[in-house]
């Protein structure tokens, strides 16, 4: 029997565990263990989650919560190291790059425990990105990695990782997408949005915000406002507001501006299933997040990035994605491309085809 120790603990580790615990249920010979930090806590960021994805009720709960980097990364440390010691599995499972990656991670390689990092080898090249220290450094403790791209590969090996710790795997993310998609079509959310009068049955965007360099300065979070600006003039913006931008918004000298902005739909932050109702049906999609990049790119959507790097590659080689950081003219720019419907047409990456966790959960077996 392989003991296997998962962790989440922010929005996007959810959808990523979720196809792993599909694959270790068909399996008898997997114990599966699940930690849930408490980095994210509300409702709309975590439980509900669990609910539409079908994920167990975690085996242990940290409630780590809010907190500076360091404060938050050293009380999941503090409260996963006992949870270790106590059940003592053959492998810990991390996903992506949030706190809760990095502070289990290193705990569990002090115990001896073996490391598997899944998403492993994204690098955008922007130190200052918090969830690029993380990335690197939960890359450069593991013993296994799986990448989603052919980049993740190329990045470990210049690192100097064995070429035998590393598969390339595809993208549990895009398991759970391809796996929902045809659920999230009963979905009431547009029609709930039509009746409240805010879309009129026409195009509309989607717009998603949350890293600290775009919501964290006035100065740019004002230069994007002058961006979709132009946008909401010309077609409804549906904007699932995130807790970060939420305080900083209404705490800003920008609300008035925000409130004027008529055709800017803010919603509480969606549930899985809605908001990939609202993501498919789209014109376009407005994101500094990674992991819209790679769905759009799925869904073949316009995806507009709103920053100036990216660690997923791949989604503007193949897919749907282009960078168009944060300035105004640019982001009209292309808005206008894709009215006049110059947009390439996107290619699904390798692997990206639903099998993912099986092919993970196949090499773990193998490997331990
Ligand atoms: C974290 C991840 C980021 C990921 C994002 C997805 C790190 C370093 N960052 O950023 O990579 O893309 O999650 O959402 O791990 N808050 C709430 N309710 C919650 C959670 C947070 O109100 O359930 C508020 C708190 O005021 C908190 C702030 O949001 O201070 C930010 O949360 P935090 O977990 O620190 O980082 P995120 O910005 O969500």
């Amino acid at each position: 029997m392989l003991r296997v120790m998962n962790v989440v603990g922010a929005r996007p580790n959810f959808m990523k565990i979720a196809p792993l615990y599909a694959e270790y249920g068909k399996r008898g010979d997997i114990e599966a263990i699940l930690v849930h930090t408490g980095q994210h806590y509300d409702r709309m960021m975590s439980q509900v989650f669990f609910n539409e994805l079908g994920l167990p009720k975690p085996d242990v709960y940290l409630g780590v919560g809010s907190g500076s980097h360091a404060a938050q990364t050293a009380e999941i440390m503090k409260g996963v190291e006992p949870v270790l010691l106590e059940r003592q599995p053959d492998v810990m499972v991390v996903v992506g790059d949030v706190n809760s990656t990095i502070a289990c991670g290193l705990v569990a390689v002090k115990l001896g425990i073996r490391l598997a990092h899944i998403e492993a080898g994204l690098r955008s090249g922007d130190r200052t990105m918090p969830e690029e220290i993380n990335r690197i450094l939960t890359d450069a403790i593991s013993d296994l990695l799986f990448c989603t791209e052919q980049s993740g590969v190329d990045n470990l090996v210049r690192e100097g990782v064995p070429a035998e710790k590393i598969h390339l795997v595809g993208h549990v993310m895009i398991d759970t997408l391809l796996a929902n998609l045809s659920k999230a079509e009963s979905s009431k959310i547009l029609m709930n949005l039509r009746e409240q009068g805010h879309l009129n049955g026409g195009d509309y965007a989607v717009l998603t915000l949350h890293r600290p360099s775009n919501v964290d300065s006035l100065a740019v979070l004002e230069r994007l406002l002058d961006g979709l600006d132009v946008i909401q003039q010309d077609m409804p913006i549906v904007f699932p507001v995130h807790p970060r931008t939420r305080k900083n918004l209404d705490d800003s000298i920008l609300s008035p501006r925000l409130k004027s902005m008529t055709n800017l739909v803010l919603t509480e932050p969606l549930a899985y299933l809605d908001f990939l109702h609202v993501m498919a049906k789209a014109r376009l999609v407005l994101t500094d997040s990674g992991g819209i990049q790679e769905e759009t790119t799925v869904l073949q959507i316009p995806c507009l990035t709103l920053r100036e790097n990216t660690e997923r590659p791949v989604t503007i080689e193949k897919g749907s994605n282009e960078l168009v950081g944060t300035d105004p003219a640019r982001i009209a720019e292309a808005y206008g491309r894709i009215k006049k419907g110059c947009w390439k047409t996107a290619q699904i990456p390798p692997l990206w085809d639903g099998r993912a966790a099986e092919r993970i959960v196949d090499i773990l077996v193998k490997s331990l």
